[in-house]
């Protein structure tokens, strides 16, 4: 495998981090193939087996972002990976999430990674990434009336940049020898609660923001309602933001540095590029 010709499918090519972790591929010369339901280099949906074979077509690795939205996916998943297996391709980057490990195997995004070191014919490599800056930048956790409601209590996490979690994710790709076996959990430099970071938000807008933590039941069901998740994604919600409320979120770890050789962004620097996305709430 040389470089010139290595090729790496990118799952969730149109998302938060395959969108980025495609564009640092090229960047370093390397082949990438971008794979959704539309606006990528080819048609990949999941719930579609015809389209599976033809986007792993003469692929040397594979990231892997899995259904999203979705609790029930880990036999697709394993379908898709026998077949990238056949196709020959070598080794697969997962986007899996932070302390998943401790949950039990029946939890698709748990049992995905149990199915990953159970084979012989692929390496791998996982990422364990925080919560993700951009949730607060993008319709996942909109700024409302100087308000950012989710049920997180007084808990902290790590949250990362997704354009750390890509530059992760594409060392293990372009060097998938160099990283086989391994899991990381990228984390963003500072472990902060939602009201820390509304309070940096508001400093970089130049208006107040509040962490709104709203009662998560009826949070879930607010979602569901609006359609904003599918019904049985409401447990994923339930132990996402239970699990930063109840102090178990995640906590700075030195992965991004150590993998990359740059240290990981921090939530201030991140809402100074991003403070278009607020654009609304800022002085006039
Ligand atoms: N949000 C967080 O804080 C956080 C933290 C840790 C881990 N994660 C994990 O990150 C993953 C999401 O990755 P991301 O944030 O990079 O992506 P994203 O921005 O959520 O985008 C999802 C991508 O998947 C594609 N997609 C959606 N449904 C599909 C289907 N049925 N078949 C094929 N492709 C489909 C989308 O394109 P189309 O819609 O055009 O198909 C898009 O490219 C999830 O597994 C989540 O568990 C998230």
């Amino acid at each position: 495998m040389t470089h010139s010709q290595q090729t790496t499918l990118v799952l969730g090519g149109t998302g938060r981090t395959g969108s980025r972790v495609a564009k640092n591929l090229i960047g370093r010369g390397l082949g990438a193939r971008t794979a959704a339901r539309g606006g990528a280099d080819v048609r990949f949906d999941w719930d579609d087996k015809s389209t599976h074979g033809p986007a792993l077509a003469g692929v040397d690795s594979v990231y892997l972002v899995t259904p999203v939205m979705r609790v029930d996916f880990a036999g697709q998943v394993s379908d898709f990976l026998d077949l990238a297996e056949e196709a020959g391709a070598r080794h697969i980057t997962y986007l899996s999430t932070y302390g998943i490990e401790q949950a039990p195997a029946e939890f698709a995004i748990r049992a995905v990674e149990l199915d990953l070191l159970g084979r012989t014919r692929l390496t791998h490599s996982i990422l364990r990434p925080g919560w993700v800056m951009q949730n607060f930048s993008d319709d996942h956790l909109p700024l409302v009336d100087g308000l950012i409601t989710v049920p997180t209590g007084d808990g902290a996490d790590a949250f990362v940049d997704a354009e750390d979690i890509a530059a992760v994710a594409t060392e293990t790709l372009a060097n998938p020898e160099a990283h086989a076996g391994a899991q990381y959990a990228p984390t963003g430099p500072e472990a902060l609660t939602v009201a820390e970071v509304a309070a940096i938000i508001g400093d970089v807008i130049g208006r107040p923001v509040k962490h709104n933590d709203i009662d998560r039941e009826a949070w879930i069901s607010g979602a569901v309602a609006a359609g904003f998740v599918p019904a049985p994604y409401g447990e994923i919600l339930r132990w996402l933001t239970g699990t930063i409320a109840s102090g178990k979120g995640s906590r700075p770890t030195d992965d991004v540095r150590k993998v990359t050789g740059v240290p990981p962004t921090s939530l201030a620097d991140f809402a100074k590029r991003s403070i278009l996305a607020w654009a609304g709430q800022a002085p006039r």
